[in-house]
Order: C-alpha cells, then sequence, then structure tokens
C-alpha cells in the first residue's frame, strides 16, 4: 500500500514507518521537523519537510496515498494552554487540511493518533472506556477531540474510512526527554546525567503507560479492518514511585529521586480500558513495562549526549 505518515520523523510516527516499510509499504513521510528529528527517519521513506497546514495539493496528486496515517501534532500540554491558537492550527486545521485533500484525491482510510488520556479529562469511572463521556481539561485535549469529529464527520460525508486509536502514555526508544507525556524519558535523562528524578507531589499519581512496540502494532491492525475508535493502553495504573522502584530494580540500586510541590492542576489518575481492542482488533500489549523501560534505557545509553 501507499502510506501517507504524517510526523514520520517524530517519537510514535518514526517507529511506525519502520514498521510499515518492512512489511513492505510504500511509506511517504511528511514532517515539519518542529519537534521531530530527520535522524529518526528511515532511509526508505520518501520525506517531504513540510507543515500539515501547508499547501499539500501537488504532493497528494503526485504520490496518490491509498491510506493517510496522521500523527503529526502540537502535543504539549503547557504550549496548548499558552497558545490555544498555535495548538488549533496544527491540530484542528492541519487535520481539516488533510481530510480535505484526502477526500479529493480518493484516499481510502485515514487513521489518526488520539489521546485517551486528553479527550476522557478525568473520568468518573476508571479504567475509562471508549464509551466515557468526551470531557477535555486543556486545548490540547480539545484539539485532539475535534479532529475526531471532523474525521467522524468526512467519514460519514464521503467513502472515507476512519480508524481512530486512543493511545494511553506511549514510552520508549526516540522519545524526547522535554515533552511532557515522557516521565520515563525524563526519568533516563536524569539517571544517565547522575541526577535525581523530581517527583512531583507524593508521587501516587498513577498513568497507564504503553510501549511503542505495541503501539506500531495497533496502527500495522490499523490499515485493515471496518472503521473503529479504539483505546490503546495496558490497563494497568502504574504510580511515579512504582515507576521509581522499577528503576531501582534495574540499576540494582535506589533510584535517587527528589520529591517537589505538586503540580497544580495535575490528572491524579488516568489508566485505559483497553478490552475493546483485544474483542475486535485482536490486538493486546505484548511488553511489560519493565523490560520495556529495560529497552528504553538501552536506547538511550547509546546515543551521544545532546
Ligand atoms: N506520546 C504520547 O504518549 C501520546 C499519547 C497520546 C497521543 N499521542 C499522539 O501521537 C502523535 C505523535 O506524538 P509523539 O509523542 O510521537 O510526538 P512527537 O512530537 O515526537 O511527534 C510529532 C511529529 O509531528 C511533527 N509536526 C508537528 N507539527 C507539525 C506540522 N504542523 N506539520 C508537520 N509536522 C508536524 C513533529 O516535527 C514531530 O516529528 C500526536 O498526534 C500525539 O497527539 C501521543
Amino acid at each position: 500500500m501507499k502510506i501517507l505518515v504524517t510526523g514520520g520523523c517524530g517519537f510514535i510516527g518514526s517507529h511506525i514507518v519502520d514498521a510499515y516499510i518492512a512489511k513492505g509499504h510504500e511509506v511517504v513521510v511528511i514532517d515539519d521537523l518542529s519537534t521531530g528529528d530527520i535522524g529518526n527517519l528511515n532511509p526508505e521513506a520518501k520525506f517531504y519537510e513540510m507543515d500539515v497546514n501547508g499547501d499539500l495539493q501537488d504532493v497528494f496528486k503526485r504520490e496518490k496515498f491509498e491510506v493517510i496515517n496522521h500523527h503529526a501534532a502540537q502535543i504539549n500540554v503547557r504550549t496548548s494552554v499558552d497558545d490555544p491558537l498555535f495548538d488549533a492550527r496544527v491540530n484542528i486545521l492541519g487535520t481539516i487540511n488533510l481530510l480535505s485533500l484526502a477526500v479529493e484525491q480518493g484516499v481510502k482510510r485515514f487513521i489518526y493518533a488520539s489521546s485517551g488520556g486528553a479527550v476522557y479529562g478525568e473520568p468518573e469511572k476508571l479504567p475509562a472506556s471508549e464509551n466515557t463521556p468526551l470531557s477535555p481539561l486543556s486545548p490540547y485535549g480539545v484539539s485532539k477531540v475535534a479532529a475526531e469529529k471532523y474525521i467522524l464527520a468526512y467519514a460519514h460525508l464521503f467513502a472515507l474510512d476512519s480508524f481512530i486509536l486512543r493511545y494511553s502514555n506511549v514510552f520508549g526508544p526516540r522519545q524526547i526527554a522535554k515533552s511532557e507525556a515522557g516521565v520515563i524519558s525524563i526519568f533516563i535523562e536524569h539517571i544517565l546525567k547522575g541526577e535525581p528524578c523530581i517527583v512531583y507531589g507524593d508521587g501516587k499519581q498513577t498513568r497507564d503507560y504503553v510501549f511503542v512496540g505495541d503501539v506500531v502494532e495497533a496502527n500495522i491492525l490499523a490499515l485493515d479492518g471496518s472503521p473503529n475508535i479504539i483505546n490503546i493502553g495496558t490497563g494497568i495504573e502504574t504510580s511515579v514511585n512504582d515507576l521509581i522502584t522499577i528503576f531501582s530494580s534495574i540499576l540494582g540500586r535506589n533510584a535517587e529521586h527528589q520529591h517537589v510541590d505538586p503540580r497544580p492542576g495535575e490528572v491524579l489518575r488516568s489508566v485505559l480500558d483497553c478490552q475493546k481492542a483485544s474483542l475486535e482488533i485482536g490486538w493486546r500489549p505484548e511488553v511489560v513495562l519493565k523490560d520495556g523501560i529495560i529497552r528504553t534505557l538501552e536506547y538511550f545509553k547509546k546515543i551521544p549526549e545532546s
């Protein structure tokens, strides 16, 4: 298949590009390199350094994509609060631009990277299933919901299959320590520099950490099958204190850490119910957290310090 991966130089997108190419697909990447790294780009992918909001008509006419896998986004929650217009331009208008071109040029399928953590807000019932009311608490969450809704509207109006994957907290090699979701890579950076890991508040806040390789598998399954909206996570709540314990056991010594004031507005618990993924697309997370952390640690040990 001929597949466009937007954000294919970023953390998750670049792993998807590698997997699609390994499966024999022809892959084109559009990325503006705002947070992505050209070093992540698979050499067999064709690359356009462009904004998803740009004039992409020539590219679409030339390449004739069958599938769009849309991972390019502004992903920083704090940036979305400071500059909601920028967030909306990238995440909402960028998605509409791609959808319009997809319809115009006869693209068959649109796969979208949404965020379970952001679109459900702070649900009353955990783990959060796909039926949880959408109640985003940040402009970033609103932009991910809006993009989902545009995709569903286009799918309804035109012959476009949509596949929406709502990820929990993804971690793994290539995740930059700057990104907000990347507490595991932030901890690894501190550990490798011999600095203490910073724990906000009592460290009891929980997240659902899913390894990037498992997320890639979901993106392979999303190439086929009926249109759907599916949570991709582990269903397991892990606290920051649990992470410190796991790091300590990997290092064979206490992972040095320091508690500081809690961050105002931080969600205390977040975990996704992922039974639908198992029942409807046969997806299950395979990599246990400790093994994923070891793989991520090994990756960061090998790359030169930036
Ligand atoms: N990392 C997570 O835990 C997580 C969780 C839920 C959802 N997601 C979603 O997954 C997707 C990928 O996230 P990631 O963690 O790999 O982030 P990332 O920042 O590593 O990747 C985003 C990529 O998009 C590119 N990009 C940004 N703005 C662009 C624009 N206007 N035009 C073209 N390219 C642009 C960046 O250069 C980067 O390569 C995003 O849509 C994000 O919302 C991520």
